[in-house]
């Protein structure tokens, strides 16, 4: 079976689709610096799907060490590439880190497929490229509005690199995949969100308050313009978000896409308001949790949800999990992290 590289695999999203991978049968190799994941998670792959992939802790800012890697591998069939910082606040304070982070790092790993004979790429990319659409649901024709932080610009810089590497190269077939909200965890709680510190998502806020390792939630505004006064977003379980990363990676596996470079996004189609996902958390677990409503968090979009037809039609992937089982799930694997 075809040997793919995951990098970031021991992140959240990564970890969830090392998971799906082998279990269609895929031979995964792992990249991972370790700065927000653990070795642990390798153990809550194996768990779940029976097999351990192979794992190499390497950085991919060291150009040569991204080298010796594919020199080392190059029967790489598939690179799915999660590798990146994530918090929006800390990249506005150190733009550079995550220019070098996100940035650099792309293109080393593309520099060195575009030496394979056939390259199939996958990028993480995010909804957060449309800013606040003029219009919902969102399509992949929405336009790209100018980013709100650095992190933001990384992820609309990089496609563009993608692109622009596409046009010209013989080999190089890639597919960006514009997230909404990923919330939620495996079902058998051996793997799941694992955030540093203390959590800037609305999700592992919601846990952790009620497993007791937080206060209080602070719903940032209730003073929007939508149904109940707090914002929207569309949350994907995110389970349903790895499976459509091997249905992605399969597209061009098997050489369905139409053009070099495209893109879907990746969404229930669903918009649910925070005091909606809040209620969600309390039906499925019993708990009261404890809120407040506090003013809006500055860079907040009002609503965002996706148009699902490109990826239901042309990909042919649709999430199948609920909010209320994303709930569930994150519940129990904050319970289990916290011996409750
Ligand atoms: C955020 C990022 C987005 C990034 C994504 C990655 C911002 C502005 N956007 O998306 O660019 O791609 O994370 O995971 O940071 N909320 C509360 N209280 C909390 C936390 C969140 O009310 O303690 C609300 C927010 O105002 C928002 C919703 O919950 O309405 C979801 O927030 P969050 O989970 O942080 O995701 P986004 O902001 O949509």
């Amino acid at each position: 079976m075809h040997k793919i590289l995951v990098t970031g695999g021991l992140g959240f999203i990564g970890s969830h689709t090392v998971v799906e991978l082998q279990n269609e049968g895929y031979e995964v190799v792992i990249i991972d610096n370790l700065s927000n994941s653990s070795k642990d998670v390798l153990k809550g792959i194996t768990k779940i799907t029976g097999k351990t992939p192979l794992f190499v802790e390497l950085d991919l800012k060291d150009k040569h060490l991204v080298q010796d890697f594919f020199k080392t591998h190059q029967d790489i069939k598939g690179v799915i590439h999660f590798a990146a910082s994530k918090a929006v606040g800390e990249s506005v304070g150190n733009p550079l880190l995550y220019y070098e982070n996100n940035i650099n790092t792309l293109v080393y790993v593309l520099q060195e497929l575009n030496k394979l004979d056939t390259a199939n790429f996958i990028f993480s990319s995010s909804c957060t490229v449309y800013g606040q659409a003029d219009e919902l649901p969102i399509t992949e024709n929405a336009p790209v509005k100018p980013a709100e932080s650095p992190y933001g610009n990384t992820k609309q810089i990089g496609e563009e690199i993608i692109k622009d590497s596409c046009k010209v190269s013989q080999n190089l077939k890639a597919i960006a995949l514009r997230y909404f909200n990923p919330i939620g965890a495996h079902e058998s709680a051996h793997i799941g969100e694992l955030p540093i510190g203390v959590p800037l998502n609305l999700v592992p806020f919601i846990t952790q308050t009620a497993v007791g390792l937080r206060e209080q939630l602070s719903v940032f505004g209730d003073d929007y313009p939508t149904t109940d006064g707090t914002c929207v977003r569309d949350y994907i379980h995110v389970v349903d978000l790895a499976k459509a990363h091997v249905i992605a990676l399969k597209r061009l596996l098997d050489q369905k896409n139409e053009s070099n470079f495209e893109v879907f996004n990746l969404g229930t189609g669903t918009g649910s308001s925070v005091l909606e996902a809040i209620k969600s958390f309390e039906k499925v677990s019993g708990e009261q949790l404890n809120y407040k409503i506090a003013p809006r968090r500055e860079g907040d979009v009002v609503a965002a949800f996706a148009d699902t037809e490109k990826a239901n039609t042309v990909l042919g992937w649709k999430s199948e999990l609920t909010l209320d089982d994303a709930m569930r799930s994150a519940w129990k694997w904050e319970k289990k992290i916290r011996n409750k």
